[in-house]
């Protein structure tokens, strides 16, 4: 396995200190951003800091200060009087867009932000201070509109992922998938596009088929992928030559992790495979991207965390598969296992 992006820890002096202890408030000069719409409005055309107020209904107080700081951030140019996007606002942060970020952004400002302030507490206690895996999954979707956000929110998680999984697997090798946990689709409807031979499916929780199917009449896809609805945890896995699970297992303790292996294992024909793909750690090389990802899950989740390619491979030989490879995507902050059921 190759690792190219090794993070070097930054030099730090007092004043990189004193900036690190505040660096909360940039993050939420983007999250508020975002969440009053400024962007999609500049996308309309530039405004002065009245036009901004009143078409986004903001108190005078803060606002001069609060376009300054986006601008000073690099997200806003000033011409005169008037505000434009900066191109890379454009690009990523106005809805519509291939590149769209205001979900997940939205996400970190409604949630994670919170959840991270009880940091110091889960340290002393272990215990999640937000709820997404687990039993919470059903909470979730109890709630459409949340169940929607959520969904869109994995979309842009798995958005770098799916082309290159198209290509880091040998397709070619194999008829059938099903995306264990694999949202509304947005993955497999990658694998299916870049490899027309494949016959698709995604295995998830009942609640999810009429965002899956609606996503997939979107996307032109409508009977090309399958939805199987189910619990990874009591029902079969259905029938295919690989099952993929995408940032599922991070969501789990090692010893769920293990049983959904060893289900994988069991539903698979001779010559199947399992993929697995998660933003696996380097414990020689520490990674701040990954490793502030496995502290994310640990806080949202009872038992779960990322994890080292070693120790999935130990899991998914346990389980009975032989291993094939580890491959760490370009793009994202993934790495890909395969094995394979040769039993
Ligand atoms: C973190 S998301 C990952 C989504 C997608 N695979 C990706 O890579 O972005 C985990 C997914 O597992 C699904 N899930 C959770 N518990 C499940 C269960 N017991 N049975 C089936 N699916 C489940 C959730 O609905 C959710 O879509």
């Amino acid at each position: 396995m190759t690792r190219s992006d090794t993070s070097t820890p930054p030099t730090l002096d007092a004043p990189a200190i004193a900036r690190l202890s505040a660096s909360y408030a940039e993050a939420r000069i983007l999250h508020s951003a975002v969440e009053v719409g400024l962007f999609e409005l500049l996308a309309e055309g530039p405004l002065d800091q009245d036009g901004i107020r009143g078409r986004l209904g903001l108190h005078p107080r803060l606002v001069r200060d609060f376009l300054g700081a986006v601008t000073a951030l690099g997200l806003l140019t000033r011409a005169g009087a008037e505000y434009h996007n900066a191109p890379q606002a454009q690009e990523f942060l106005v809805p519509g867009g291939t590149h769209y970020l205001g979900a997940r952004i939205k996400t970190a400002a409604r949630r994670h932000y919170h959840t991270w302030g009880q940091l110091t507490e889960a340290l002393r206690d272990g215990a999640p201070k937000a709820g997404v895996g687990g039993d919470a999954f059903a909470t979730l979707y109890d709630d459409p509109a949340a169940t929607r956000a959520f969904l869109v929110h994995m979309d842009a998680n798995n958005q770098v992922v799916g082309p290159q999984l198209a290509a880091a697997v040998d397709w070619s090798a194999y008829a059938s998938f099903v995306d264990v946990g694999g949202a509304r689709g947005n993955v497999a409807a990658h694998l299916v596009r870049r490899h027309p031979h494949l016959s698709g499916g995604v295995f998830e929780l009942p609640a999810v088929q009429p965002f899956f199917d609606e996503y997939m009449k979107e996307t032109g896809l409508s009977g090309r992928v399958r939805f199987h609805a189910g619990d990874f945890f009591t029902d079969a896995l259905p029938e295919a030559d690989v099952l993929v699970f995408g940032h599922v297992l991070h969501d789990w303790s090692e010893v769920l992790r293990q049983e959904l292996l060893e289900r994988a294992h069991a539903a698979l024909p001779p010559g199947g495979a399992v993929v697995v793909y998660d933003q696996m750690l380097d414990e020689d090389t520490p990674d701040l991207r990954s490793l502030i990802g496995s502290l994310n899950v640990a806080l949202i989740t009872p038992g779960g965390s990322e994890y080292t390619v070693p120790e999935c491979r130990g899991w998914v030989e346990k389980a009975g598969f032989t291993f094939l490879s580890a491959t760490r995507l370009e793009k994202g902050n993934d790495t890909v296992v395969v094995a394979a059921k040769t039993v």
